[in-house]
């Protein structure tokens, strides 16, 4: 028998639980013995819930019993998680999490602290849900030097952007309808505004290039500045807005990496994730290109990832399953350089209008759509972003610019 903990009963903790309940006996056999829930911890009360025997609200509880052998921290946030993860590690547990805020922040550390005392630190629920995309970094494709990641990594916000092409719902009922399947944030701010994919890609490149890259140093924009207008156009062009998180190594010394919309047409190998569903496009130097797809948030799916790195904890007892992710930080390249085609919707569709168009940008492509008057949009030629910021401070009359990649 093995006894876990499980740190915060919440969407992902009673998920965790529901699994080992369901698979039970096929997930005893995978890990070669009984995983069972001694304790869950939580401030909340959960009455006429089994739950309720195992409950307790005191981490201490937890960390002074020997029994335990495996910490699962599903509580979410930096802090108590921290503290509450390190103690842990500290007392001789191995820990899994499915929280990227706390890997993101102290991934290094942790996988440290946890190869010092022959112990695990796994977090493969913390970027895409259920899919396996940890652990296929870390044992799988390591004959490769990893030269792009690209990800839909918000279920979220792909939710809510599918929903609006496909059925033309407004942005706020399509946030409120993820938020009640359970897929959203507490603070719908780290969907929307690209914080929780901005985490999770810089999870993946710090596994991908081996070394610390902060979440703080990459450029993040949301899909807020969306609208029905921009999906149009996108429509009218076979194209679908996607919120890419990708990061980029064109060499040794110049990784960039960003958060952004793009808009995608079918024959990137992302056109196709829609709705909750996150890919994962990899691309190694020897490899070539790799796809990964399925369920990016939820109660179960993320649930699943948990219990499997549970399983792959209670294998490797007393033995570290090395990762390598240095605390050197990886110092990104300025995203002023990287290139660019835009999207670009400016007010007002006048000769004079479409003349000083021209003279700023030169070849462009005009783009049409039903319905929408007093403007013009057009597809820019390859720009570096330092160029287009500078385009619209000439140009105030312009809209909005999504990025293009066709
Ligand atoms: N809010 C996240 C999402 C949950 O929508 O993808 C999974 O990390």
């Amino acid at each position: 028998m093995i006894n876990i903990a499980v740190l915060g009963y919440g969407t992902i903790g009673s998920g965790v639980v529901e699994v080992l309940n369901t698979n039970g006996d096929s997930i005893a056999k995978r890990a070669g013995d009984q995983i069972q829930v001694k304790y869950v911890l939580d401030r909340k009360e959960f009455p006429g819930d089994p739950i309720m025997e195992k409950l307790v609200s005191d981490v201490q509880v937890i960390l002074d019993d020997p029994e335990v052998k495996i910490v699962v921290e599903v509580m979410g946030g930096v802090e108590p998680a921290f503290t509450f993860v390190k103690s842990a590690l500290l007392k001789g547990k191995s820990v899994v999490t499915s929280n990227k805020e706390l890997v993101a922040k102290h991934g290094a550390k942790l996988l440290n602290m946890a190869k010092e005392r022959n112990l695990n630190f796994l977090f493969e629920a913390s970027v895409g849900g259920g899919i396996p995309i940890i652990r296929p970094l870390n044992q799988s494709l390591t004959a490769d030097e990893i030269v792009e990641i690209t990800g839909i990594l918000n279920g979220t916000t792909n939710y809510i952007l599918s929903k609006m092409s496909d059925e033309g719902l407004e942005f706020d009922t399509a946030l409120k309808d993820a938020q009640d399947r359970g897929y959203a944030e507490r603070n719908p701010a780290a969907d929307i505004e690209g914080y929780d994919s901005c985490r999770k890609i810089a999870i993946l490149s710090s596994l991908a290039y081996g070394m610390q890259v902060d979440f703080e140093d990459i450029y993040t924009e949301g899909i807020t500045q969306i609208t029905d207008t921009d999906i149009k156009y996108a429509k009218a062009m076979g194209a679908r807005v996607k919120l890419f998180a990708t990061s980029v190594r064109e060499n040794e010394d110049h990784v960039y990496a960003m958060v952004a919309p793009m808009m995608i047409k079918a024959d990137h190998p992302l056109f196709s994730v829609n709705d909750v569903f996150n890919g994962i496009f990899v691309r190694g130097n020897v490899i070539g290109d790799v796809m990964f797809y399925g369920s990016g948030a939820g109660k179960l799916p993320t649930a699943s990832a948990v219990v499997a790195d549970v399983v792959d904890a209670a294998k490797h007892m007393n033995k570290n399953i090395w990762t390598i992710w240095s605390s050197k930080k990886l110092e990104l390249a300025d995203i002023n350089q990287v290139k660019h085609r835009f999207f670009v919707r400016v007010e007002g569709n006048s000769d004079s209008i479409k003349k000083k168009v021209k003279d700023l940008f030169g070849g462009i492509k005009e783009v049409t759509a039903d319905h929408i008057e007093n403007e013009y949009a057009f597809l820019t030629s390859l720009l570096e972003e330092q160029e287009m910021k500078d385009l619209r401070e000439k140009l105030p009359e312009i809209r909005s610019t999504i990025r293009v990649r066709f």
